[in-house]
Protein backbone atom coordinates (compact mmCIF):
# COMPACT_ATOMS: atom_id res chain seq x y z
CA UNK A 1 0.00 0.00 0.00
CA UNK A 2 1.24 3.03 -0.94
CA UNK A 3 1.05 6.15 1.59
CA UNK A 4 0.26 9.34 -0.80
CA UNK A 5 1.13 12.92 0.88
CA UNK A 6 -1.50 15.73 0.14
CA UNK A 7 -0.62 17.33 -3.37
CA UNK A 8 1.97 20.18 -3.62
CA UNK A 9 3.03 18.98 -0.20
CA UNK A 10 6.73 20.72 1.02
CA UNK A 11 9.86 18.64 1.49
CA UNK A 12 12.86 19.94 2.61
CA UNK A 13 15.33 20.32 5.28
CA UNK A 14 16.55 22.64 8.11
CA UNK A 15 19.97 24.42 8.80
CA UNK A 16 20.48 27.40 11.62
CA UNK A 17 22.95 30.37 10.75
CA UNK A 18 25.05 29.47 14.00
CA UNK A 19 24.86 25.82 13.24
CA UNK A 20 26.04 25.99 9.48
CA UNK A 21 27.66 28.97 8.43
CA UNK A 22 30.98 29.59 10.04
CA UNK A 23 32.51 32.68 10.76
CA UNK A 24 29.79 34.36 13.41
CA UNK A 25 30.43 36.69 15.93
CA UNK A 26 27.49 36.80 18.66
CA UNK A 27 26.70 36.28 21.91
CA UNK A 28 26.51 32.44 21.21
CA UNK A 29 30.49 32.54 20.20
CA UNK A 30 31.55 34.36 22.74
CA UNK A 31 30.26 31.71 25.32
CA UNK A 32 32.03 28.90 23.46
CA UNK A 33 34.52 30.70 24.36
CA UNK A 34 34.07 32.11 27.97
CA UNK A 35 33.09 27.99 28.89
CA UNK A 36 35.47 26.27 26.96
CA UNK A 37 32.85 24.67 24.90
CA UNK A 38 33.76 23.49 21.90
CA UNK A 39 33.85 26.24 19.50
CA UNK A 40 31.42 26.81 16.44
CA UNK A 41 34.53 28.44 14.62
CA UNK A 42 33.98 27.58 10.25
CA UNK A 43 31.32 25.33 11.18
CA UNK A 44 30.46 24.12 7.79
CA UNK A 45 31.43 27.05 5.78
CA UNK A 46 28.21 27.34 4.74
CA UNK A 47 28.35 30.90 4.13
CA UNK A 48 30.75 30.71 1.54
CA UNK A 49 29.59 27.15 -0.14
CA UNK A 50 26.09 27.77 0.55
CA UNK A 51 25.25 27.30 -3.51
CA UNK A 52 27.17 23.77 -3.45
CA UNK A 53 24.70 22.97 -0.41
CA UNK A 54 21.53 23.87 -2.22
CA UNK A 55 23.12 22.33 -5.20
CA UNK A 56 22.85 18.96 -3.03
CA UNK A 57 19.58 19.97 -1.72
CA UNK A 58 17.71 20.51 -5.48
CA UNK A 59 19.71 16.76 -5.96
CA UNK A 60 17.37 15.31 -3.33
CA UNK A 61 14.69 16.39 -4.95
CA UNK A 62 13.53 18.81 -2.33
CA UNK A 63 11.64 21.68 -2.80
CA UNK A 64 11.91 23.25 0.07
CA UNK A 65 14.39 24.61 2.60
CA UNK A 66 14.47 26.19 6.08
CA UNK A 67 18.05 28.41 7.11
CA UNK A 68 18.07 31.54 9.68
CA UNK A 69 19.27 35.17 8.79
CA UNK A 70 22.23 35.87 11.71
CA UNK A 71 20.85 39.01 13.24
CA UNK A 72 24.87 39.74 14.45
CA UNK A 73 25.62 40.01 10.64
CA UNK A 74 22.86 42.06 9.62
CA UNK A 75 22.97 44.78 12.50
CA UNK A 76 26.64 44.50 14.31
CA UNK A 77 26.18 47.83 16.27
CA UNK A 78 22.77 49.17 17.13
CA UNK A 79 20.97 50.50 14.34
CA UNK A 80 23.95 50.06 11.85
CA UNK A 81 22.65 47.72 9.35
CA UNK A 82 25.04 45.98 6.90
CA UNK A 83 23.91 45.77 3.17
CA UNK A 84 26.67 43.21 2.18
CA UNK A 85 25.34 41.29 4.65
CA UNK A 86 21.59 41.56 3.27
CA UNK A 87 22.68 41.58 -0.15
CA UNK A 88 24.58 37.84 0.96
CA UNK A 89 21.06 36.40 2.08
CA UNK A 90 19.49 38.04 -0.93
CA UNK A 91 22.02 35.95 -3.05
CA UNK A 92 20.99 32.47 -1.11
CA UNK A 93 17.63 32.76 -1.72
CA UNK A 94 17.79 33.77 -5.55
CA UNK A 95 19.85 31.02 -5.65
CA UNK A 96 17.03 28.85 -4.11
CA UNK A 97 14.25 30.12 -6.11
CA UNK A 98 16.69 29.20 -9.54
CA UNK A 99 16.37 25.72 -8.15
CA UNK A 100 12.83 25.85 -7.73
CA UNK A 101 13.02 25.23 -3.73
CA UNK A 102 10.54 27.56 -1.64
CA UNK A 103 12.64 29.77 1.05
CA UNK A 104 11.24 29.05 4.79
CA UNK A 105 13.13 32.05 6.71
CA UNK A 106 13.92 31.92 10.58
CA UNK A 107 14.63 35.56 11.82
CA UNK A 108 15.73 34.43 15.18
CA UNK A 109 17.53 31.08 15.90
CA UNK A 110 18.61 31.47 19.57
CA UNK A 111 22.03 34.05 18.77
CA UNK A 112 21.73 37.36 19.41
CA UNK A 113 24.22 40.46 18.69
CA UNK A 114 26.49 41.14 21.27
CA UNK A 115 25.19 44.23 22.05
CA UNK A 116 22.10 42.94 22.45
CA UNK A 117 23.49 40.44 24.60
CA UNK A 118 24.85 43.18 26.59
CA UNK A 119 21.66 45.11 27.33
CA UNK A 120 20.40 42.22 28.68
CA UNK A 121 18.95 39.65 25.78
CA UNK A 122 15.52 38.95 26.07
CA UNK A 123 15.12 39.78 29.77
CA UNK A 124 15.09 43.37 28.15
CA UNK A 125 12.34 44.90 26.84
CA UNK A 126 13.84 46.63 24.90
CA UNK A 127 14.96 43.45 22.53
CA UNK A 128 11.57 43.44 22.07
CA UNK A 129 11.40 46.43 19.50
CA UNK A 130 15.57 46.01 18.34
CA UNK A 131 14.28 42.62 16.83
CA UNK A 132 10.64 44.51 15.32
CA UNK A 133 13.34 47.16 13.64
CA UNK A 134 15.25 44.15 12.60
CA UNK A 135 12.83 42.48 11.28
CA UNK A 136 11.34 45.23 9.51
CA UNK A 137 14.60 45.85 7.70
CA UNK A 138 14.64 42.17 6.71
CA UNK A 139 11.40 42.17 5.65
CA UNK A 140 11.27 45.11 3.76
CA UNK A 141 14.75 43.92 1.91
CA UNK A 142 14.01 40.45 1.24
CA UNK A 143 10.28 40.15 0.50
CA UNK A 144 10.16 41.11 -2.89
CA UNK A 145 13.10 40.42 -5.87
CA UNK A 146 13.90 43.56 -8.28
CA UNK A 147 11.00 42.05 -10.72
CA UNK A 148 8.60 43.07 -7.66
CA UNK A 149 8.36 39.22 -7.78
CA UNK A 150 7.32 37.41 -4.44
CA UNK A 151 11.18 36.64 -2.78
CA UNK A 152 10.29 35.04 0.70
CA UNK A 153 6.68 33.85 1.06
CA UNK A 154 6.92 32.05 4.21
CA UNK A 155 8.84 33.78 7.83
CA UNK A 156 9.28 32.07 10.98
CA UNK A 157 10.16 34.90 13.90
CA UNK A 158 11.13 32.86 16.46
CA UNK A 159 13.00 29.03 16.97
CA UNK A 160 11.81 27.36 19.95
CA UNK A 161 11.34 30.30 22.24
CA UNK A 162 10.69 27.51 25.25
CA UNK A 163 13.50 25.10 24.83
CA UNK A 164 15.76 28.50 24.58
CA UNK A 165 14.43 30.29 27.92
CA UNK A 166 14.52 26.79 29.46
CA UNK A 167 18.12 26.20 28.78
CA UNK A 168 19.47 29.09 29.57
CA UNK A 169 16.74 30.17 32.16
CA UNK A 170 15.72 27.31 33.86
CA UNK A 171 18.66 25.08 33.61
CA UNK A 172 21.16 27.79 33.48
CA UNK A 173 23.25 25.75 30.48
CA UNK A 174 23.24 28.28 27.81
CA UNK A 175 23.95 31.56 27.56
CA UNK A 176 24.07 33.87 28.98
CA UNK A 177 25.38 31.50 31.33
CA UNK A 178 29.14 32.57 31.16
CA UNK A 179 31.50 31.95 34.24
CA UNK A 180 33.90 34.34 33.15
CA UNK A 181 32.05 37.43 31.74
CA UNK A 182 29.29 37.01 33.99
CA UNK A 183 31.65 36.21 37.12
CA UNK A 184 30.10 33.14 37.90
CA UNK A 185 27.66 30.92 36.55
CA UNK A 186 24.34 32.27 35.88
CA UNK A 187 21.94 31.67 38.47
CA UNK A 188 18.88 29.85 37.20
CA UNK A 189 16.00 31.80 37.70
CA UNK A 190 12.26 30.71 37.27
CA UNK A 191 11.36 34.92 37.35
CA UNK A 192 13.96 35.45 35.15
CA UNK A 193 12.06 32.03 32.55
CA UNK A 194 9.01 33.32 32.59
CA UNK A 195 9.93 36.91 32.18
CA UNK A 196 11.99 36.33 28.72
CA UNK A 197 9.49 33.69 27.57
CA UNK A 198 6.93 36.18 27.67
CA UNK A 199 8.82 39.18 26.12
CA UNK A 200 9.60 36.63 23.66
CA UNK A 201 6.02 36.15 23.13
CA UNK A 202 5.48 40.15 22.44
CA UNK A 203 8.77 39.78 20.03
CA UNK A 204 6.59 37.34 17.85
CA UNK A 205 3.58 39.48 18.22
CA UNK A 206 5.25 42.86 17.18
CA UNK A 207 7.45 40.85 14.49
CA UNK A 208 4.02 39.69 13.28
CA UNK A 209 2.35 43.25 12.85
CA UNK A 210 5.66 44.29 11.34
CA UNK A 211 5.74 42.10 8.84
CA UNK A 212 1.69 42.32 7.83
CA UNK A 213 2.53 45.93 7.65
CA UNK A 214 5.18 45.76 4.48
CA UNK A 215 3.04 45.90 1.26
CA UNK A 216 4.01 42.05 1.07
CA UNK A 217 0.19 41.03 1.31
CA UNK A 218 -0.08 37.20 1.12
CA UNK A 219 3.15 36.77 3.43
CA UNK A 220 2.75 34.02 6.37
CA UNK A 221 4.47 34.45 9.33
CA UNK A 222 4.60 31.51 11.94
CA UNK A 223 6.67 30.11 15.21
CA UNK A 224 8.79 26.92 15.35
CA UNK A 225 7.37 25.37 18.11
CA UNK A 226 9.00 22.81 20.01
CA UNK A 227 5.94 20.34 21.03
CA UNK A 228 6.44 17.10 23.47
CA UNK A 229 4.37 14.17 23.82
CA UNK A 230 3.52 13.89 26.91
CA UNK A 231 2.16 10.78 29.14
CA UNK A 232 1.18 10.01 32.81
CA UNK A 233 -1.18 11.61 34.72
CA UNK A 234 0.69 15.28 34.82
CA UNK A 235 0.64 15.02 30.79
CA UNK A 236 -3.13 18.04 30.52
CA UNK A 237 -0.80 20.03 32.62
CA UNK A 238 2.05 20.30 30.78
CA UNK A 239 0.68 19.94 27.96
CA UNK A 240 -0.69 23.40 28.38
CA UNK A 241 2.05 24.87 29.82
CA UNK A 242 4.60 23.36 27.61
CA UNK A 243 2.97 22.98 24.31
CA UNK A 244 -0.03 25.21 24.23
CA UNK A 245 0.82 28.22 26.65
CA UNK A 246 3.49 30.14 24.09
CA UNK A 247 0.59 29.35 21.56
CA UNK A 248 -2.47 30.29 22.76
CA UNK A 249 -0.65 33.60 23.64
CA UNK A 250 0.01 34.25 20.37
CA UNK A 251 -2.74 32.91 18.65
CA UNK A 252 -4.35 35.66 16.85
CA UNK A 253 -0.93 36.30 15.57
CA UNK A 254 0.06 33.46 13.56
CA UNK A 255 -0.60 31.85 9.72
CA UNK A 256 0.53 28.45 10.20
CA UNK A 257 2.46 26.30 13.25
CA UNK A 258 5.45 25.60 12.84
CA UNK A 259 6.20 22.17 14.59
CA UNK A 260 9.50 20.42 15.28
CA UNK A 261 8.97 17.63 16.87
CA UNK A 262 12.02 15.61 18.84
CA UNK A 263 10.78 14.81 22.19
CA UNK A 264 8.21 12.07 23.86
CA UNK A 265 7.92 12.35 27.74
CA UNK A 266 6.40 9.58 30.01
CA UNK A 267 5.27 10.61 33.58
CA UNK A 268 5.53 8.35 36.40
CA UNK A 269 5.14 9.42 39.54
CA UNK A 270 6.40 12.83 40.24
CA UNK A 271 9.21 11.84 37.76
CA UNK A 272 9.57 13.08 33.97
CA UNK A 273 11.11 11.10 31.18
CA UNK A 274 10.37 7.71 32.28
CA UNK A 275 10.50 6.32 29.22
CA UNK A 276 10.82 2.66 27.56
CA UNK A 277 13.85 3.87 25.65
CA UNK A 278 13.65 1.28 23.34
CA UNK A 279 15.95 3.07 20.94
CA UNK A 280 17.52 5.42 21.29
CA UNK A 281 19.59 7.80 19.09
CA UNK A 282 23.14 8.83 19.11
CA UNK A 283 23.15 11.51 21.79
CA UNK A 284 20.58 9.35 24.22
CA UNK A 285 17.51 10.60 22.44
CA UNK A 286 14.59 8.75 22.46
CA UNK A 287 13.27 7.80 19.37
CA UNK A 288 9.36 7.69 19.47
CA UNK A 289 7.49 8.35 15.76
CA UNK A 290 4.22 8.01 17.36
CA UNK A 291 4.76 11.04 19.31
CA UNK A 292 4.33 13.20 16.74
CA UNK A 293 0.89 11.99 15.65
CA UNK A 294 -0.29 12.87 19.23
CA UNK A 295 1.03 16.27 18.95
CA UNK A 296 0.01 16.82 15.67
CA UNK A 297 -3.62 15.60 17.05
CA UNK A 298 -3.36 18.36 20.13
CA UNK A 299 -2.73 21.35 17.23
CA UNK A 300 -5.61 20.84 15.18
CA UNK A 301 -7.79 23.07 17.88
CA UNK A 302 -5.77 25.93 16.53
CA UNK A 303 -6.92 25.43 12.79
CA UNK A 304 -3.83 26.74 11.42
CA UNK A 305 -1.70 25.05 8.27
CA UNK A 306 1.17 22.80 10.28
CA UNK A 307 4.14 22.42 8.67
CA UNK A 308 6.69 20.05 10.59
CA UNK A 309 9.52 22.61 10.79
CA UNK A 310 11.66 20.18 11.93
CA UNK A 311 12.42 16.46 13.14
CA UNK A 312 15.53 14.60 12.74
CA UNK A 313 18.10 12.10 14.32
CA UNK A 314 22.08 11.88 15.60
CA UNK A 315 23.38 9.11 13.45
CA UNK A 316 27.04 9.18 12.25
CA UNK A 317 26.63 5.63 11.14
CA UNK A 318 23.26 6.33 9.18
CA UNK A 319 21.23 2.75 10.68
CA UNK A 320 18.60 4.45 11.83
CA UNK A 321 17.58 7.58 9.88
CA UNK A 322 15.83 5.83 6.88
CA UNK A 323 13.46 3.86 9.43
CA UNK A 324 13.09 6.97 11.60
CA UNK A 325 12.18 9.33 9.00
CA UNK A 326 9.45 6.48 6.99
CA UNK A 327 8.47 5.83 10.77
CA UNK A 328 7.74 9.56 11.73
CA UNK A 329 6.27 9.79 8.31
CA UNK A 330 3.67 7.36 9.00
CA UNK A 331 2.29 8.75 11.56
CA UNK A 332 2.35 12.13 9.99
CA UNK A 333 0.18 10.56 7.02
CA UNK A 334 -2.34 9.41 9.86
CA UNK A 335 -2.53 12.29 11.24
CA UNK A 336 -3.31 13.78 8.23
CA UNK A 337 -6.12 11.51 7.12
CA UNK A 338 -7.75 12.12 10.67
CA UNK A 339 -7.91 16.02 9.33
CA UNK A 340 -4.79 17.50 11.00
CA UNK A 341 -3.74 20.23 8.07
CA UNK A 342 -0.08 19.33 7.45
CA UNK A 343 1.81 20.84 4.28
CA UNK A 344 4.95 20.28 4.94
CA UNK A 345 7.93 18.49 6.22
CA UNK A 346 11.75 19.65 7.12
CA UNK A 347 13.95 17.17 8.44
CA UNK A 348 16.40 18.36 10.88
CA UNK A 349 19.33 18.68 9.34
CA UNK A 350 20.56 18.93 5.62
CA UNK A 351 24.27 18.61 6.73
CA UNK A 352 26.06 17.89 9.76
CA UNK A 353 26.18 20.77 12.16
CA UNK A 354 27.67 22.56 15.28
CA UNK A 355 24.66 21.08 17.95
CA UNK A 356 24.77 24.21 20.75
CA UNK A 357 26.57 22.92 23.53
CA UNK A 358 27.37 19.60 22.64
CA UNK A 359 29.90 20.20 19.80
CA UNK A 360 29.98 18.93 16.35
CA UNK A 361 29.73 15.06 17.55
CA UNK A 362 26.00 14.66 16.87
CA UNK A 363 25.44 14.03 13.33
CA UNK A 364 22.09 14.72 12.62
CA UNK A 365 22.78 15.18 8.66
CA UNK A 366 21.46 14.02 5.42
CA UNK A 367 24.88 14.68 4.55
CA UNK A 368 27.95 13.87 5.84
CA UNK A 369 30.42 16.98 7.11
CA UNK A 370 34.24 15.82 6.51
CA UNK A 371 34.84 19.25 9.16
CA UNK A 372 38.90 18.43 8.01
CA UNK A 373 38.56 18.61 3.92
CA UNK A 374 34.62 20.72 3.81
CA UNK A 375 33.77 17.75 2.29
CA UNK A 376 29.93 17.03 1.53
CA UNK A 377 28.82 13.21 1.31
CA UNK A 378 25.33 12.19 0.63
CA UNK A 379 24.08 9.64 3.38
CA UNK A 380 22.42 5.99 1.82
CA UNK A 381 19.41 7.90 4.26
CA UNK A 382 19.50 11.09 2.39
CA UNK A 383 18.92 8.96 -0.83
CA UNK A 384 16.33 7.03 0.60
CA UNK A 385 14.14 10.12 1.56
CA UNK A 386 14.91 11.54 -2.08
CA UNK A 387 12.66 8.71 -3.04
CA UNK A 388 9.64 9.78 -1.08
CA UNK A 389 9.73 13.16 -1.85
CA UNK A 390 10.08 12.10 -5.68
CA UNK A 391 6.94 9.80 -5.38
CA UNK A 392 5.18 12.19 -2.97
CA UNK A 393 5.04 9.14 -0.52
CA UNK A 394 6.07 5.80 0.01
CA UNK A 395 5.02 2.15 -0.17
CA UNK A 396 4.50 0.65 3.48
C1 LIG B 1 16.47 21.73 17.88
C2 LIG B 1 17.11 23.01 17.37
C3 LIG B 1 18.08 22.78 16.25
C4 LIG B 1 18.91 21.55 16.47
C5 LIG B 1 18.05 20.36 16.81
C6 LIG B 1 18.81 19.08 17.01
O1 LIG B 1 15.99 21.92 19.18
O2 LIG B 1 16.13 23.92 16.93
O3 LIG B 1 18.85 23.95 16.12
O4 LIG B 1 19.88 21.81 17.42
O5 LIG B 1 17.31 20.63 17.96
Amino acid sequence: MKLEFPKNFLWGAATSAHQVEGGNHNDWSEWEKATGNEESGRACDHYNRFREDFDIAKQLGQNTHRFSIEWSRIEPEEGRFDEKEIAHYQEAINVLRERGIEPFVTLWHWTLPIWVAKQGGWENKKTIDDFARYCDKIVRSLSADEAGLKSVAYWITLNEPEIYTMNSYLRGKWPPASPTSQGGPQKKSFFKFLKVYRNLANAHKKAYTVIHSTWVSDTQVGIAKNNSYFEGWLAPILNWGWNNWFLNRISQHQDFIGLNYYFHNRIKGFKLNQNNNKQVSDIGWEIYPEGIYHVLKDLKKYNKPIYITENGVADAKDIHREKFIKEHLRWVHKAISKGVDVRGYFYWSLLDNFEWDKGFWPRFGLVEMDYKTMERRVRPSAYEYAKIVKENGFEI
